[in-house]
C-alpha cells in the first residue's frame, strides 16, 4: 500500500499536490513518500518482531540521503554493496553494527573502510576475499566478523537477470565448498566467523523457492555446528517481490508474499536455531514509495504504432528496457467527462535514442495533450539509481514528501555543472567559439 492518491480527479503524495510540485521544479522528477516508506519498514518490522532480528534495508534498491535517514529513525540497519553505499547508510546515521557489506568485488579501499566502520559482519563470497579481509584486520588492529554467503543453486522463478541463487551465477561460495572455506576461516587470524548467509534472486513472488533455500540452509547450520563453528548470525537475504499491476490502487496485498508470511516461514525454519536473524529487504520497502513523473512531450501516430513521447526515459526508469518490466502510467489528472476522447493504443517512449527506450507498451489512453502530467507507479526501488545521463541529459531531482511538507533532495543539475565535471585533454586546440 502506499500513500499517492487521487483527491477530486488529482493526484497528490500524501497532502502534496504532484501537479504543484512538477510547476516548483519541472518535469521529470522522483517524488518518494516518507508515509509509505515506514509503513513498509513497520509491516516487516512487526512481522518480524517475535524473532530476534534485524532489518538491514538493501540500499542499492534506493539509495537517497533522504529515504535513508527516514528509514534509520525507523530504526534500520543496512545492507550495503560499496563503500559509496557504507558512507550513505553512515551520512543517514544508520548504526554502523547493523550494516552488513554484501557483493562479490570488494576492494582492499572498501573493506578497510568498512573495517574502521567496524561494521556488522561482511558477507564473504570467496575464499580470496576472505584471506584479503584477513591480511587487512590484522594490518588495521581489529578482527573482521563474517557470514559466508553459499549459494543455494535454488531457482528463484524471476527474471535471469535478477537470480542470484543459481550455481552458475557468479554468486555466493559454492555450496559443497561451505564446510572447507568454514574451515578455513576459523584458521586464519582476525577472523571471526559468525554467520552464513544466502540470497536467491530479487521480485519473488512464491514462498516456495524461500522454503527450499531455507530447508537447505538449516541443514548446512546444523551440520557446521556439529563441526564445531559458532554461528549466530544468519542471513537470509533480500528478494520479496512487490505488485507492479494495478499498482495505482495498491493494498497490503501488493506485497507478495506478505511479510508476515515470510516471517512465519522464517520463524518456522529457524525459530529454533538461536541465531539472530538478518534480512536484507530492498524493494519491498521502497517500491510503492515512489513515483517518476514525467510530462508528454508530443504525440506521434506511425503507420504501425501509436506513440506518447514523454520526457522521462530509460536514463530515468531503466527497469523496462533492462527487464521488460512492467510500470503502471496513469495520468495525473484523471480524465472529466467532457475531455474524455476515445481510447486508443499507446506505446509511452522516452526522447532517447534507443529503441529499447520505453516506458511502457500497449497501453490503452485518452490522447493526451502536450504538457500533460503522468505518474509511473512502484519506482521507488532501483528507479533513480539506476538513473544515468546517457544522451548528455539531466539526471531527475528526487523530492520526498512527508505529510504536507516535501523537500527537494536532489536538484536537477545545471548544463554548465553537466559539462563541468570534466576537462579537454591539455594538449587539445582550446575550443574558440565560431560566429
Ligand atoms: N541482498 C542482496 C545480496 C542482493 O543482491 C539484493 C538485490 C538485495 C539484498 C535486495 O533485494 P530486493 O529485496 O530489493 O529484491 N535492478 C533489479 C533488481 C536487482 C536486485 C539485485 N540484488 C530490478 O530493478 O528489478
Amino acid at each position: 500500500m502506499h500513500y499517492f492518491t487521487q483527491k477530486n480527479g488529482q493526484l497528490f503524495a500524501e497532502q502534496v499536490a504532484i501537479a504543484t510540485l512538477a510547476q516548483a521544479i519541472g518535469t521529470p522528477f522522483y517524488c518518494y513518500s516518507a508515509a509509505t516508506l515506514r509503513h513498509s519498514y513497520r509491516l516487516f518490522a512487526k512481522a518480524l518482531q517475535s524473532l530476534d532480528a534485524t532489518i538491514c534495508y538493501s540500499v542499492k534498491a534506493n539509495a537517497n540521503l533522504s529515504v535513508l535517514t527516514v528509514l534509520a529513525t525507523e530504526g534500520a540497519g543496512a545492507d550495503i554493496v560499496s563503500e559509496g553505499e557504507l558512507r550513505r547508510a553512515l551520512a543517514a546515521g544508520i548504526a554502523p553494527e547493523k550494516i552488513v557489506f554484501s557483493g562479490i568485488g570488494k576492494t582492499a579501499t572498501e573493506i578497510i573502510a568498512a573495517l574502521q566502520a567496524d561494521i556488522a559482519f561482511f558477507n564473504v563470497e570467496s575464499a580470496a576475499e576472505l584471506v584479503l579481509i584477513s591480511q587487512l584486520a590484522e594490518q588495521e588492529n581489529k578482527t573482521a566478523r563474517i557470514a559466508v554467503r553459499v549459494n543455494p543453486d535454488i531457482d528463484a522463478g524471476t527474471h535471469a537477470k535478477i537470480t542470484t541463487g543459481k550455481a552458475e551465477t557468479k554468486f555466493g561460495i559454492a555450496w559443497e565448498d561451505a564446510e572447507a572455506i568454514f574451515a578455513q576461516a576459523a584458521a586464519l587470524p582476525n577472523i571471526t566467523a559468525c554467520g552464513l548467509d544466502i540470497h536467491i534472486g530479487s521480485q519473488i513472488t512464491d514462498l516456495a523457492p524461500f522454503r527450499a533455500a531455507f530447508d537447505k540452509t538449516r541443514a548446512l547450520l546444523i551440520q557446521l555446528r556439529k563441526q564445531g563453528h559458532k554461528i549466530d548470525y544468519l542471513d537470509l537475504g533480500g528478494g520479496l517481490g512487490v505488485a507492479y499491476e494495478n499498482a495505482e490502487q495498491a493494498t497490503e496485498a501488493s506485497h507478495t508474499p506478505t511479510p508476515q508470511d515470510y516471517a512465519a516461514l522464517i520463524a518456522e525454519q529457524f525459530g529454533d536455531m538461536g541465531c539472530h536473524i538478518f534480512i536484507e529487504p530492498g524493494r519491498v520497502i521502497a517500491g510503492h514509495a515512489g513515483i517518476l513523473v514525467t510530462s508528454v512531450i508530443r504525440t506521434k501516430k506511425s503507420k504501425a504504432r501509436n506513440f506518447i513521447i514523454v520526457d522521462a526515459a530509460m536514463t530515468e526508469l531503466l527497469r523496462p528496457a533492462l527487464y521488460g518490466a512492467y510500470h503502471h502510467i496513469a495520468p495525473i489528472n484523471s480524465p472529466t467527462k467532457t475531455d474524455k476522447g476515445a481510447e486508443l493504443v499507446w506505446d509511452i517512449v522516452g526522447p532517447v535514442c534507443e529503441t529499447s527506450d520505453f516506458l511502457g507498451l500497449d497501453r490503452r489512453l485518452i490522447e493526451p495533450q502536450a504538457g500533460d502530467l503522468f505518474a509511473i507507479f512502484t519506482a521507488g526501488a532501483y528507479g533513480a539509481v539506476l538513473g544515468s545521463d546517457y544522451n548528455s541529459r539531466l539526471r531527475a531531482p528526487e523530492i520526498i514528501v512527508d505529510g504536507a511538507q516535501y523537500a527537494l533532495t536532489r536538484p536537477r543539475p545545471t548544463y554548465d555543472a553537466l559539462l563541468a565535471q570534466e576537462t579537454i585533454a591539455h594538449w587539445l586546440p582550446k575550443p574558440t567559439r565560431k560566429k
